[in-house]
């Protein structure tokens, strides 16, 4: 699926000043909102949490026509919205107006017999749907689709994007954030079991702006909006509570009983893991009907505010999550991130890189974390376990400096700011937006930008470092080259496409079809020279 760019890198730097005009939706509504793209991560997070209570999941079996579903559910309330995807059979993500429509349609669903099984009767918001249209089979899919893509997809043959649509192409549709809202409110009945005013959230690329179709869904269990009641109240909660040594104990033991619950009655819920003694508990599991890989945390507030910083960031200039996008394409082609936990560089850390090194362009593209911290009013002070987290939160408030760099340019700078960064003295640090001293021994050193002793990419060893650190310099020297040798065929000179871009988001186009293991014993040179002829020939990429 390829969508010529609207608009060229150099088009997006000066359109930065319009960042703040948002188009309108045709019922009013905003659609950069329509999208999770405006506003505070808070409010649209409010909406979209909301939309999803009065949301059910289908799954359609006899696959219906699209009148006869519509009619079907139009009796138990308004559809205010509805959409099909395929993930291992057909499934419909239906939002009622309100939530008596789901109400009325859970009334009126019935708990299948089963012959040599037994079933444990939990109803929940995930349905199926049988023979509706086995009355009507001419009408056999008659709806279209949507591409929600919930496994984890490779970037393919992203040659020929340029590198706005490359964005456009694997950023999360909105369709794609509903049905991660969806899940989320899905398993907040389960824990609600426990916990009947909890909330779960998503959190993390979901929601950050940076996400990528396929990338996992990570939730947080809230369960602050409990406390409360009058302050002055005379009444406590007090034999109703339970003590522990620690919060952690506490959050373990919730996530405990809650993992039980996930396993034991969970619809759709497989592979469920608790992953209690890591530093931040988390439950790990498959969700199947959406597809996609679930973590959920309890009490992990900092990384919210992280998530509303990111998000924050994205929202200041387009040229952010393009970059970041790009950069994070480059570096899953590249082996550079991988999709399976251990030493490599993290998704979150190649984030805060880029975020750094915009800090640093000459005029800074965005403003330092203490800046947004000196911006920030009384509402926005917030601090998590003696960790100051404020920052502005109304972008409004934010001025920006005019930096009019284009993004094939500010590609090439990042690799060169990488290539010779002094990573064995110094720390990458968004709050000063200056490297600092490193204060540990650690071969990359990211500070947490909130928990500011800890360092984000404590995992790499010194092996992923020194092979970022030759990508950079090798992508470097590959623009470059490129650029002498860009085809100026047509219009394509004047849409600012980098078009050395396209040969680094090769998966190893020299390498080809060959294994992994093969293609890293080619030396570097080799590849160069092969990804140069290949460009020079201006063949059709080949299929990886
Ligand atoms: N996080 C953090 N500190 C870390 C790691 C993660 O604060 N050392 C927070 C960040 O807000 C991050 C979120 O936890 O965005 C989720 O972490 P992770 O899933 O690793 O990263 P994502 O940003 O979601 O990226 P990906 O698409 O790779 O999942
Ligand atoms: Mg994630």
């Amino acid at each position: 699926r390829m969508r010529s760019s609207p608009s060229s890198s150099a088009a997006m730097a000066s359109s930065f000043a319009l960042r703040r005009l948002h188009m309108r939706g045709k019922g009013g509504l905003c659609k950069c909102l329509q999208k999770g793209r405006c506003g505070s991560l808070h409010a649209v997070q409010a909406e979209r949490l909301e939309q999803a209570q009065r949301s059910i999941l289908i799954s359609c079996y006899s696959r219906p026509t699209e009148k006869k579903f519509l009619k079907y559910l139009s009796r138990h309330g308004d559809v205010k919205k509805y959409f099909f995807y395929e993930s291992y059979g057909v499934y419909a993500v239906v939002e009622f107006a309100n939530r008596d429509g789901v109400a009325s349609l859970l009334e009126e669903a019935v708990i299948p017999s089963v012959s040599n099984e037994a079933l444990v009767p939990f109803k929940s918001r995930l349905l199926s749907l049988k023979n509706l249209s086995s009355v009507d089979s001419n009408h056999f899919k008659h709806f279209e689709c949507v591409k929600i893509v919930t496994n984890k997809h490779s970037w393919g043959t992203v040659s020929t994007l340029q590198v706005v649509s490359l964005t456009e192409t694997y950023q999360l549709t909105d369709e794609n954030i509903r049905l991660r809202f969806l899940v989320c409110s899905l398993l907040q009945d389960i824990a609600a079991a426990y916990f009947p005013e909890c909330t779960i959230k998503p959190f993390g690329s979901s929601v950050n702006g940076f996400g990528k179709l396929g990338c996992d869904l990570d939730m947080i269990l809230d369960l602050d909006g409990i406390s409360g009641g009058k302050p002055k109240s005379v009444l406590s909660l007090e034999f109703q509570l339970k003590r522990a040594n620690s919060e952690r104990a506490v959050t373990q033991s919730i996530l405990s009983v809650i993992g039980e619950c996930v396993d034991q009655f969970g619809p759709g819920c497989v592979g469920v893991q608790k992953i209690l003694n890591a530093r931040c508990p988390l439950l790990r599991f498959a969700h199947q009907p959406s597809g996609f890989q679930c973590d959920l945390t309890a009490s992990n507030r900092v990384a919210i505010k992280s998530t509303e910083l990111l998000y924050l960031y994205g929202e200041l200039d387009p040229r952010v999550r393009s970059l970041v996008f790009t950069v994070r394409c480059w570096a899953r082609t590249h082996g550079i991130t991988s999709g399976i936990p251990g030493a490599w560089i993290t998704n979150f850390s190649l984030t805060i890189m880029v975020l750094f090194f915009l800090q640093k362009r000459s005029p800074p593209i965005i403003p330092t974390l203490d800046h947004l911290a000196e911006l920030a009013g009384s509402a926005d002070k917030c601090v998590i376990e003696g960790n100051d987290c404020t920052f502005v939160i109304d972008i409004s408030k934010i001025q920006l400096q005019s930096n009019t760099e284009t993004l094939e340019h500010l590609l090439r700078e990042f690799f060169e700011f990488y290539a010779t960064f002094a990573f064995s003295k110094m720390s990458i640090n968004i709050r000063k937006g200056k490297e600092q001293n490193k204060p540990e021994v650690a071969p990359l050193h990211i500070q947490n930008p909130f928990e500011t002793s800890l360092n984000i990419s404590k995992n790499v060893n010194a092996t992923q470092l020194d092979r970022f650190v030759a990508l950079c310099q090798e992508s470097l020297w590959l623009l470059q080259q490129s650029g002498t040798n860009t085809p100026r065929v047509g219009n394509r000179s004047n849409t600012a496409t980098p078009w050395g871009l396209a040969t680094l988001l090769l998966p190893s186009q020299v390498a080809g079809v060959k294994s992994r293991k093969k293609r890293r014993r080619e030396p570097a040179s080799e590849r160069i020279k092969g990804l140069l002829d290949s460009l020079k020939n201006n063949s059709q990429p080949k299929k990886s």
